[in-house]
């Protein structure tokens, strides 16, 4: 028994190991570095996926049947959902996702991938007032989401770029949405009801809803001379600094440096490197010299703000970039766990009041 399940093993897994004191991340035989920069979402998903989905289409095609899956969703899911506007995007792509037909299917794994890709630009524009963008089904998933979004072609850059975060996020250990996926999926439950409890563990703020405050805490600095003073101040006022620190790393978050080198790839479009290195390096060395026990170092998340507000995401729509990235991770989980075959079904221990004895 070990509250929040801290360093209980509950799978055996072949996707990916966490080596949170060497600041290590592997993924199916290949390490973050290998992947991150130098393969597209597509080729994640067929790496992923590999052995996991009967029926998923060869690497080859899985472009091709990715498009006809987004040029699906957004005929029979966005042109046609009335959803209220007071939703927030993550609630938005969740109540769209929703609406996708449960099964174990590749059809339904394909859906699913290609979900957070149309949902998401499609909440951002119907919030501001405008008409969804339709897919262009011959586009990589990365571009096409860029293009969805603003309504203009990215650049090559601008869709590497998302690619390269997009399969950095792609699976990350026993996290808290994969256990979730894997939980509803081991009750035979249906794919999109495993992805569905993901997306939904995932947008807390202890888990993938931390990147929009890095943004404010940027925002309120302004320029690298207030760093120390407005880092010190948080601080003393008891704040936690947004974007370090770590439940299994020891030593600084590997997939930070694989953002960071997509935002320096950039170059000018690139946004605030400057200022978030100053905050950066600001905010290490106080931890430092405040927590002299405690390693607390950079994570994925504050890398994460840099790039997605560079690719024109608003802050609260950033888990649902996650998603997407995640997505992959899931629903490799959720396969495994099914071949696995068996129920999540723990026991806890009764600590409550015994029924009073007959007299
Ligand atoms: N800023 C200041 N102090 C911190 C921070 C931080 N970001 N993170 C941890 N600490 C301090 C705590 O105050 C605590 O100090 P104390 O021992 O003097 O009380 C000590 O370090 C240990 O903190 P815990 O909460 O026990 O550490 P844990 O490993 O459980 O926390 C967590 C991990 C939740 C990520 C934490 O570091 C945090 O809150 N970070 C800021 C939020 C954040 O960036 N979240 C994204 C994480 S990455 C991801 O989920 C994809």
């Amino acid at each position: 028994m070990s509250d929040g399940l801290e360093n209980v093993v509950a799978a055996h897994t072949v996707l990916s190991d966490v080596d949170g004191a060497a600041g290590r991340l592997v993924i199916r035989g290949h390490s973050l570095d290998e992947l991150a920069g130098h393969t597209s979402f597509e080729q994640m998903v067929a790496l992923m996926l590999d052995g996991f989905v009967p029926d998923l289409p060869a690497a080859k095609d899985l472009p091709a049947a990715l498009g006809a899956a987004r040029r699906e969703l957004f005929d029979t899911v966005v042109v046609k959902a009335a959803l209220p506007a007071k939703l927030g995007p993550v609630e938005m792509v969740r109540a769209m996702t929703a609406l996708i037909p449960d099964g174990e299917d590749a059809g339904a794994a394909l859906r699913l991938l290609a979900a957070p890709a149309v949902f998401t630009p499609a909440a951002l524009r119907l919030r501001q007032g405008l008409a969804p963008v339709a897919p262009d089904p011959a586009l990589p998933q990365a571009a096409d989401m860029l293009r969805m979004l603003t309504g203009v072609a990215p650049t090559q850059a601008q869709a590497a770029a998302l690619d390269t975060y997009l399969v950095t996020v792609a699976d990350h250990g026993l996290n808290a949405s994969t256990f979730a996926a894997r939980v509803v999926a081991s009750t035979r439950a249906g794919l999109v009801s495993a992805v569905l409890a993901g997306i939904s563990a995932l947008k807390g703020p202890l888990h993938g809803g931390a990147p929009g405050p890095v943004i404010e805490m940027l925002d309120a600095i302004g320029s690298p001379a207030n760093a120390r003073t407005w880092l010190e101040a948080a601080l003393d006022r008891g704040d936690r600094l947004m974007g370090f620190g770590h439940r299994v790393y020891r030593v600084r978050d590997p997939r930070a440096d694989a953002l960071k080198g997509a935002i320096r790839r950039l170059g000018p479009d690139g946004g605030r490197l400057a200022l978030a290195e100053a905050v950066e390096q600001a905010a290490l060395a106080i931890l430092r010299e405040r927590k002299p026990n405690r390693t607390l170092e950079t994570n994925v998340e504050f890398y994460t703000a840099l790039l997605l507000e560079a690719l024109g995401f608003t802050p609260d729509s950033f888990t649902c970039v996650f998603a997407l990235g995640r997505t992959v991770g899931w629903l490799a989980h959720a396969h495994e766990q099914i071949a696995g075959g068996k129920l999540i079904r723990p026991q806890s221990v009764y600590v409550g009041p015994q029924p009073r004895q007959a007299a």
